[in-house]
């Protein structure tokens, strides 16, 4: 597919730290609108846990690049499958959260991500959801947002989450964790986390998530 057949087609990315609250109203946005939804966080944490179940350190950016290049991925609803292995829940574990920020940090991996993140632009429309969609992978997006909340609501809201998946989890790890994957994230030379001119901010610590997506739609019909 040409980026230029594509571009007529709206994206809407959404950007913003851990626990945001970024793919649940990305998601919900794409269900309101009946778009397509790319949760490009999930592909870091797959390359976090294809490299981890081959043995394979998170610094060797040469031996990370094959497995980014070669992930064998399918997005089934809200599954996600490796190799043919349903591994959903094993990616949202704080540990491949971890993998995936030190990954995501090599150029080569973030390049060999790029075509497969671009290739689910596709009609009616995408919203997609990560910390470059509107910087690097969809520049021309229609609507830009970058969604935060402090870093103790979003701690708070990463622990209700855990342990609703039967995780077990401390919230002062967590928050820690977090600290260290914004720093990561938004310190790191290429592709960092930031907000683009344009975007829309949208600060989510004492707003519902309907609010949220509310005014996501709002910014999109208007933009
Ligand atoms: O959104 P998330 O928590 O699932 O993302 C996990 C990690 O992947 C995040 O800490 C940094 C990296 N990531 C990235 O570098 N670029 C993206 N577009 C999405 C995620």
């Amino acid at each position: 597919m040409s980026s230029a057949n594509q571009s007529n087609i709206p994206v809407i990315a959404i950007d913003g730290p851990t626990a945001s609250g970024k793919g649940t109203v990305a998601q919900l946005v794409a269900q309101r609108l009946g778009y397509h939804y790319l949760d490009s966080g999930a592909l870091y944490r797959l390359v976090g846990l294809a490299s981890f179940q081959r043995g394979i350190s998170t610094a060797v950016e040469a031996d990370l690049i094959p497995i980014a290049q070669n992930l064998n991925v399918n997005f089934q609803g809200d599954r996600i499958f490796l190799e043919g292995q349903d591994v959903s829940d094993q990616i949202r574990q704080e540990v491949m959260g971890q993998r995936a920020s030190e990954v995501a940090v090599h150029p080569g991996v973030r390049q060999a991500l790029v075509a497969r993140q671009q290739a689910f632009r596709q009609s009616p429309g995408l919203v997609a959801d990560g910390r470059d969609m509107a910087s690097v992978i969809f520049t021309d997006a229609q609507t830009k947002v970058f969604l935060t909340a402090t870093a103790e609501a979003r701690a708070e809201r990463r622990y209700k989450q855990l342990i609703a998946k039967g995780f077990s989890a401390n919230i002062d790890v967590l928050l820690q964790d977090l600290r260290e994957r914004d720093a990561r994230d938004a310190n790191r030379s290429n592709s960092p986390l930031k907000a683009v001119e344009g975007a829309h901010h949208l600060d989510t610590t004492s707003m519902t998530i309907e609010e949220a997506v509310n005014q996501v739609l709002k910014w999109h019909q208007a933009d």
